[in-house]
């Protein structure tokens, strides 16, 4: 059964979905998530107990995390019941942000297979609008809730007030598509200054995500500097930057299997250096069950996606966890 549906969403996806024109596609996949309940069906659903594990001392049914995208409470709240561990909420500014124009979004096609590139630029409610939209979310599995700031306030008072709303928190230092994040990782010394504020912010625990651009100050800087604060979970990582013409902004995030050999790579080097102080989420390419178990034999904790959601539809996350077993 499990195959039918990953081989039916496959059709639709390179029959359908990825001819429309992005925004129309994207319209009408939000649409369809937000408007059937696939959550009731049970296809999705693995809740043998050898899956949980436990992040930051919260515990998850599973490993397997839908990565940062969406920020819309029905969708979340969908995405919770499609056998997800935990489920991520888009990174969320302090004022609302339209986002970048269209363009923003297109799709790639490389020998690895089908992924994108975006210059999203956040566009999201901002924090009062996100804070009251997620506050009747029933948390099904836990919700990461993710923070984007400009500066130390605009992280301090993110985490401060969105912690309540998630089990663990992440801080995004990564998306390349705006002056905002990416250009944290220029300046490592400002950066530790960051996490311990951060980290003095919340009870909650922390995860930094981490860009794969960065993979040197990430291991030599931001990571030592993240351990000394007390954030002991990294998000290996966000979408890698590239020019890309289409886009409105002319440069926009990879994501998809075009990332994957560095997503493995940047675990197994990360893994080594710091052993198993560090919890790690590995992100970027997964979008079959043999590349997440690739990365839980390298020392995965856990590990997330979003691109392969999309390509391969809500099935993948069932298929990963199935593949899982297997070895158990
Ligand atoms: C359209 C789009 C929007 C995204 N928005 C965010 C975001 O708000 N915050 C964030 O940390 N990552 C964001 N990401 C990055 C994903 O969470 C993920 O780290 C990245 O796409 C790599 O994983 P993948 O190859 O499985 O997609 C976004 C990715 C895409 C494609």
């Amino acid at each position: 059964m499990r195959r039918t549906i990953g081989v039916v969403y496959r059709f639709l996806y390179a029959g359908l979905l990825s001819r429309l024109p992005e925004s129309v596609a994207i319209s009408l996949g939000q649409g369809l998530l937000r408007r059937l309940p696939l959550d009731r069906l049970g296809w999705f659903h693995q809740p043998d107990a050898r899956l949980a594990i436990t992040l930051g001392g919260v515990r998850l049914p599973n490993p397997v995390i839908l990565a940062a995208m969406y920020y819309d409470p029905a969708i979340l709240s969908r995405a919770m019941g499609l056998g997800f561990g935990a489920v991520t909420a888009k990174s969320i500014t302090v004022l609302p942000r339209p986002g970048h124009p269209q363009p923003n979004l297109v799709r790639t096609k490389s020998g690895a297979g089908p992924g994108l590139v975006n210059c999203n630029g956040f566009q999201n409610p901002g924090l009062e609008g996100f804070r009251a939209a997620a506050a009747s979310l029933p948390h099904r599995v836990p919700l990461i809730v993710s923070v984007a700031g400009e500066s130390i306030d605009d992280y301090v008072t993110l985490v401060r007030e969105l912690g309540p709303l998630g089990e663990l928190v992440e801080f995004n230092i990564s998306s390349p598509n705006t002056k905002l994040v990416y250009e944290w990782n220029s300046k490592p010394g400002e950066l530790a200054t960051l996490l311990r504020e951060v980290r003095g912010a919340t009870t909650k625990p922390l995860i930094v995500k981490l860009s794969p651009d960065f993979a040197d100050v990430n291991e030599r800087e931001i990571i030592p500097a993240a351990l000394a604060a007390g954030v002991r979970i990294v998000n290996y990582g966000n979408t890698r930057k590239v020019v890309d013409r289409r886009l409105s902004q002319g440069t926009g995030g990879l994501s998809g299997p075009d990332l994957f050999p560095a997503t493995l790579e940047n675990l197994r080097r990360t893994r080594r250096a710091f052993g198993r102080d560090l919890e790690i989420i590995a992100t970027g390419g997964v979008d079959t069950p043999e590349k997440a178990w690739q990365l839980f034999q390298e020392g995965a904790n856990a590990v997330g996606y979003f691109t392969g959601f999309i390509t391969r539809g809500p099935i993948l996350a069932r298929q990963i966890l199935e593949r899982l077993l297997v070895d158990r």
